[in-house]
């Protein structure tokens, strides 16, 4: 119930563009958490997209990103490379430029998720679901990113398509 209320505080602008077909879901890379474990996977989020009426950009889709908490914006230098740590709050990663590889400890799991369209992650393995966390190394270029905590931790509405970070074809902005 409390998933299909409208949130109003954040929204995503997908396409301006009206002649191609509007994508009709938002898919995302999470890193969650089962069994006490960090896990990648691939969410679409529920909440439908809506069609924009403002004026100037009618036909722009949005998805809705849930009330937010605050926003930081983060430097990492080139070659960084992190120590396990479990997310320090419910948040999106806005990835602005540069490569980050998330791998998860005594783990196969990795993703490389790259600045730009499509940089939006989720991370949601906060320390009261997972013991390790997962490492964050920035590959050869340094990374910016935006940190936006959901307000009071909420996980948005979403399905898990599968384990493992979204391929491009779910990601087809
Ligand atoms: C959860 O972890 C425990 C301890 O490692 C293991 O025994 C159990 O099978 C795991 N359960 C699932 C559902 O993975
Ligand atoms: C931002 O929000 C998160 C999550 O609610 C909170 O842990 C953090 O302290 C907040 N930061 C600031 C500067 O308000
Ligand atoms: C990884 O596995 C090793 C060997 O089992 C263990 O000593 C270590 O604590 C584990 N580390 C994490 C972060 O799970
Ligand atoms: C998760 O693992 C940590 C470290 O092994 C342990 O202290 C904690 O109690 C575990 N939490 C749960 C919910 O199993
Ligand atoms: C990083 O830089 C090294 C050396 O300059 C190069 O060999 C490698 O292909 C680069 N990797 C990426 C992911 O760009
Ligand atoms: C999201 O994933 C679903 C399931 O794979 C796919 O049908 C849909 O086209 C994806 N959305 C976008 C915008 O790529």
């Amino acid at each position: 119930m409390y998933c299909t209320a409208l949130a109003v505080f954040a929204v995503i602008v997908i396409a301006t563009v009206t002649v191609q077909a509007s994508p009709t879901s938002f898919n995302l890379s999470a890193i969650t958490a089962i069994n006490n474990t960090s896990v990648i996977q691939c969410w679409q989020l529920t909440e439908p997209l809506v069609t924009s009426s403002v004026p100037g950009i009618v036909g722009a889709a949005a998805q809705q990103l849930g009330s937010l908490a605050n926003a930081s914006y983060g430097f990492l230098p080139a070659h960084f490379v992190g120590t396990p740590h479990p997310a320090p709050a419910v948040q999106y990663v806005v990835f602005l430029s540069g490569q980050t590889q998330i791998t998860i400890p005594n783990s196969t799991q990795q993703a490389i998720f790259k600045g730009g369209t499509n940089g939006i992650i989720i991370a949601a393995d906060t320390a009261d679901k997972s013991a390790f966390g997962h490492v964050s190394t920035t590959l050869n270029g340094s990374v910016a990113a935006l940190q936006i905590p959901t307000r009071k931790g909420k996980i948005p509405c979403k399905r898990v398509l599968y384990n493992g970070a979204c391929k491009a074809s779910e990601l087809n902005f």
